[in-house]
């Protein structure tokens, strides 16, 4: 199939990788409407995300949420160009209820389907508050189930992983560790807010992967686990002798610990590569050290930082829409053509579902390895 490129084009994002139902309007750069739907709270109760509980979540919400998306955009289901939709890394059973949904719309529109990669995503939501993404730039993905250092040469189809956690991603590791200190799931947020009135330099826990030898083996590398080990050693020292957990400091030397390697790791890559743009994205992108720290080294290095706002760095359908609008810009293809006579023989399902079995399949034209486990 041939394909023109639209240069403001109208397109549907839809994301269901993991709680958040997210459905969004993209018209060019601008988002148009914004909606979110989350099972959070009924997850909140296990502890973390149930994958079953998500998918059921999504199933109820999409509906409600899609049409929602679309009144406040203010635009007619027939108007849009594409459709976007997360189709990996995630959670399988969450990833086929949004692809379901895409594939529909889009044989009942005669519209074409992008399947988007999550990580790539998190990424392109920037276009929406600064702009292009400069080519080449370097990313920090910083989530629940990643952390990734990626060099974008262009965010439509080249995106190579210069360094990736070797253990937990950091969001799992402030989940974890809030768990230790008694603060709900999940835990980023609650930690956060948790060290505004601490001492970062109150512990000195350690920095991952930052001492000479493993430094020079793991140079853009990322290890959380040491550092959850060592808070979890520390708070069970201080029960153990009745001392009580001073929270506020724990979270807060925690949090800074985690700061320190993300930002001097990722501006070292920017110097090393020569590139002088740094994006940071994925919900631990929401924390606000992160984010003030992260601005200042920056500057100092001579590195221009952009964090998208910290609403649209957590799970969305912003960050779909966008990522599938500079896709329908650059001409690229999409995933399936809808109405295409593939479409009426049943053993084409395979190919329309677009993830593989573990759901790590980097998405055509995005070119990232499968995530670490
Ligand atoms: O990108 P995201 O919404 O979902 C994934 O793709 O994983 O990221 C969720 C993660 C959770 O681990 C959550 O604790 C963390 O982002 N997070 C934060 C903050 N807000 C969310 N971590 C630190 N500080 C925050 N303010
Ligand atoms: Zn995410």
């Amino acid at each position: 199939m041939y394909v023109t490129a639209v240069s403001e084009p109208l397109v549907l994002g839809i994301e269901t990788s993991c709680d958040e139902t997210g459905v969004a309007f993209v018209r060019g750069q601008q988002l148009l409407s914004d909606v979110i739907a989350t099972s959070v709270d009924e997850q909140a109760r296990f502890g973390g995300v149930v994958p079953e509980v998500a998918s059921r979540a999504h199933v109820e919400a999409l509906t409600a949420t899609l049409e929602q998306a679309r009144s406040r955009a203010g635009v007619a289901w027939h108007d849009i160009d594409a459709i976007a939709v997360t189709a990996g890394p995630g959670l399988v059973g969450a990833l086929l209820v949004g692809v379901a949904a895409a594939q529909g719309i889009g044989v009942a529109l005669d519209k074409p389907v992008y399947g988007v990669n999550h990580l790539a995503s998190h990424i392109a939501v920037d276009r929406l508050v600064h702009g292009e993404i400069p080519q080449p730039c370097m990313a920090l993905l910083v989530s629940g189930g990643h952390t990734s250092l990626l060099r974008v040469n262009d965010v439509t189809q080249d995106i190579t992983q210069v360094g990736r956690t070797l253990d937990d991603a950091a969001g799992e590791a402030f989940d974890k560790v809030a768990r230790m200190l008694g603060l709900a799931f999940p835990g980023g947020p609650h930690i956060d807010a948790a060290s505004q009135p601490g001492d970062p330099g109150y512990i000195d826990f350690p920095r991952g992967l930052t001492d000479a030898a493993s430094d020079r083996e793991h140079r853009h590398d990322f290890s959380f686990s040491g550092l959850k080990t060592a808070v979890s050693r520390w708070v069970a020292a201080a029960n153990r002798e009745g001392i009580g957990v001073p929270i506020a400091d724990v979270a807060a030397s925690f949090q800074q610990a985690v700061v320190d390697v993300l930002i001097m790791k990722s501006l070292r890559a920017c110097a090393e590569a020569n590139i002088d743009t740094l994006i940071i994205g994925g919900g631990v992108a929401a924390n606000s050290r992160l984010r003030e720290q992260a601005m200042r080294r920056g500057h100092e290095a001579g590195v221009t930082v952009r964090i998208p706002p910290a609403i649209l760095c957590t799970d969305n359908g912003a960050m779909v829409a966008s990522l599938g609008s500079a896709l329908v810009s650059a001409g690229r293809h999409p995933t399936i053509a809808a109405l295409s006579p593939d479409l009426l023989y049943p053993e084409s399902a395979a190919i329309l579902v677009g993830f593989d079995a573990d759901s790590s399949l980097p998405v055509e034209l995005v070119s990232l390895p499968p995530p670490a486990r």
